[in-house]
C-alpha cells in the first residue's frame, strides 16, 4: 500500500514541501547515494562514523567543520526533524518547572516538550491580521509591550522562544528583538524551520537569519526550507549564554540511539550544497524566478499576499468568496497540489526546484475554478481568537495532558481545564493547549473554527474530571 502510493504519485505540480521537490533539487551527493547498491547507505553508530552526539568519527567531524563555516560555537544535526532539535533546544534553556515565553503560534513540539519537562509556558499574542486569518511575527514595538506587561505580573522567566518566519514566510526584523531580549538578560532559541535559506547570502535580499543577528539556539528543518530529506533539520549554538554540554545531554534525551546514516548525510550535504557557489546560483535562481512569478501573477490579477520569503506564495483565495479548502479540493483535482490550505488562503511552498508553466498554469487553474462560482462575496474578516496579550496555563501542560479526563461537547466546557491538544496539521499551531482554561470566547472561537476545519475541531473536548 504504502510502497505503491509513493511510487505512483507522482503526477501532476507539486507545490508541497520537502523542498527538494521529489528529488529534483536534492544534492548531488545525495542523488549518487541513493543510485548505490540499495542500503549500502544503512549504517549503525561504528566507531568511525559516530553520532551527533560523539566526539569523534564522521558527524562529529562534520559538525564541527559547518559550524566553523556557519561562524558559531557548535551544531547538531537531526534526525527527527526540527521538531527534535526544538525539544532538545528548549530543554536545555529552561529548567523544569521554569518559565519559557514564547508566541502563540509555536509549533506544537513546543508545547511537548513543555509536557514532558514540565516547563510553564507563557504565551504572548501577536498582530493579528482579520482579511487573512493569519498572524504576523512580534516587532520591537509589540515585543517592548509583550516585556512590559511580564514585568507588571511579576512573571521570571529563563528564555525566549521566537517563530520566524513563520509557515507563511512572513517575518520580522530579528535583530533588534533579539537584541532587546539579550539586554533584558534572556536567552532566546529561534524557530527558523523555514528559513534555513535565509543564514545563506546577505545578497539575496531575504531577511537576516536568526544566526546573523546572534540568536543563542536557532533550528533549522533542512527540509522544508533547505535540500534535505525530510527528517533532516540542524541545531546551531552560539554566544556562552547556553552551555554545549546542557545542549548535548538534552539532544540525547529525545534523539534516537540509531540515528540515520543516510538523514545525517542529507544534513551535511545540505549544508555543502548551500555553501558552495552553485548551490548559491541555484538558490539565487530560485528565489529569482519566484519573485518573478509573484509579480506576473499580481499583475494578472491572483490575489497574492504580500510576505517576506518568495519562496511561499500565499493565494488570498478568501478575496474572491473562497476558502482555501475549496480552492486546495478544487486544484488537487485538477493535479495542482498545494502545501497549506486555511480557511481564508492557499499556500504554495515552490521550494527548489525550477517551476516552468507555473504562472500560466496557476492563472489558469485560479480561472476556471472562479468560473464555477455564482457570487464572489469576499469571505471574513476573519474572527480573531482574542488571545490576551499574554497568558499563561492555569495547571502544568504535562499534568493536564496525562490526568483523567471527560470528553464535554465544546458548548459545555466552558470553565472547564482542557486536557488535550486541539491542532489543525498542517500548519501545527495549537489551538487549544492542556492546562487551559476554556473561558467562554475561546470556546465560541473554536466552534466558529469548526466552520472551517470541522475535521480537525472535534465537536467535543477532554476535559479535567
Ligand atoms: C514553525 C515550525 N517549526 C517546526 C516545525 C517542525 O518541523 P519538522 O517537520 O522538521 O519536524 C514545523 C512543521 O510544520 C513548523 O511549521
Amino acid at each position: 500500500m504504502i510502497l505503491s502510493r509513493l511510487l505512483h504519485s507522482n503526477r501532476g505540480k507539486n507545490l508541497f514541501l520537502p523542498a527538494h521537490g521529489r528529488g529534483l533539487a536534492l544534492p548531488r551527493e545525495i542523488s549518487n547515494l541513493l543510485k548505490k547498491r540499495p542500503g549500502i547507505w544503512d549504517l549503525p553508530e561504528l566507531p568511525d562514523f559516530g553520532g551527533p552526539l560523539e566526539e569523534s568519527g564522521a558527524v562529529a567531524e562534520s559538525q564541527e567543520f559547518f559550524a566553523a563555516q556557519f561562524g558559531v560555537k557548535r551544531c547538531w544535526y537531526g534526525v527527527n526533524g526540527a521538531t527534535g532539535l526544538l525539544q532538545a533546544a528548549l530543554i536545555a534553556m529552561v529548567r523544569p518547572g521554569k518559565a519559557v515565553l514564547m508566541p502563540r503560534n509555536v509549533h506544537r513540539s513546543l508545547i511537548h516538550a513543555c509536557a514532558i519537562a514540565h516547563i510553564k509556558p507563557v504565551f504572548f499574542d501577536l498582530p493579528f491580521l482579520a482579511d487573512r486569518g493569519h498572524v504576523q511575527p512580534p516587532d520591537v514595538k509589540w515585543m517592548k509591550k509583550v516585556l512590559e506587561q511580564i514585568s507588571i505580573r511579576g512573571l521570571d522567566l529563563s528564555a525566549v522562544v521566537l517563530v520566524n518566519p513563520t509557515y507563511h514566510g512572513y517575518s520580522s526584523s530579528l535583530e533588534p528583538l533579539v537584541r532587546m531580549l539579550h539586554l533584558s538578560g534572556l536567552p532566546v532559541l529561534v524557530d527558523e524551520a523555514h528559513g534555513f535559506h535565509f543564514a545563506i547570502s546577505d545578497e539575496l535580499d531575504l531577511p537576516a537569519s536568526a544566526i546573523s543577528v546572534g540568536a543563542d539556539l536557532v533550528v533549522h528543518s533542512l527540509h522544508k526550507s533547505g535540500p534535505g530529506l525530510v527528517q533532516s533539520a540542524v541545531l546551531w549554538l552560539q554566544g556562552d549564554r547556553i552551555d554545549p554540554f546542557v545542549v548535548n545531554r538534552s539532544v540525547g534525551w529525545v534523539q534516537t540511539s540509531s540515528p540515520s546514516a543516510l538523514l545525517l548525510a542529507s544534513c551535511e550535504a545540505s549544508l555543502r550544497e548551500f555553501l558552495r557557489p552553485l548551490g548559491q546560483r541555484r538558490l539565487r535562481q530560485r528565489v529569482d524566478a519566484a519573485r518573478k512569478i509573484a509579480f506576473d501573477l499580481l499583475s494578472d490579477g491572483l490575489p497574492l499576499l504580500p510576505n517576506q520569503d518568495p519562496l511561499r506564495l500565499i493565494l488570498h483565495t478568501s478575496t474572491a468568496g473562497v476558502s482555501g479548502f475549496e480552492a486546495d479540493r478544487y486544484f488537487i483535482s485538477k493535479e495542482l497540489v498545494a502545501e497549506l490550505p486555511e480557511p481564508g488562503c492557499l499556500t504554495f511552498c515552490l521550494g527548489l526546484v525550477r517551476h516552468r508553466g507555473l504562472v500560466k498554469l496557476l492563472q489558469k487553474r485560479w480561472n476556471a475554478l472562479l468560473s464555477t462560482r455564482a457570487t464572489r462575496k469576499p469571505l471574513g474578516p476573519f474572527l480573531s481568537p482574542e488571545f490576551p496579550l499574554i497568558s499563561v496555563l492555569s495547571m502544568d501542560c504535562g499534568t493536564a495532558w496525562t490526568a483523567e479526563f471527560v470528553k464535554l461537547p465544546l458548548q459545555d466546557s466552558v470553565g472547564s481545564v482542557c486536557a488535550e491538544l486541539i491542532c489543525p496539521y498542517p500548519p501545527g499551531i495549537p489551538m487549544v493547549i492542556p492546562g487551559e482554561l476554556l473561558d467562554s470566547r475561546r470556546v465560541q472561537w473554536l466552534i466558529s473554527q469548526r466552520t472551517f476545519w470541522a475535521n480537525q475541531i472535534p465537536s467535543e473536548i477532554g476535559v479535567l474530571k
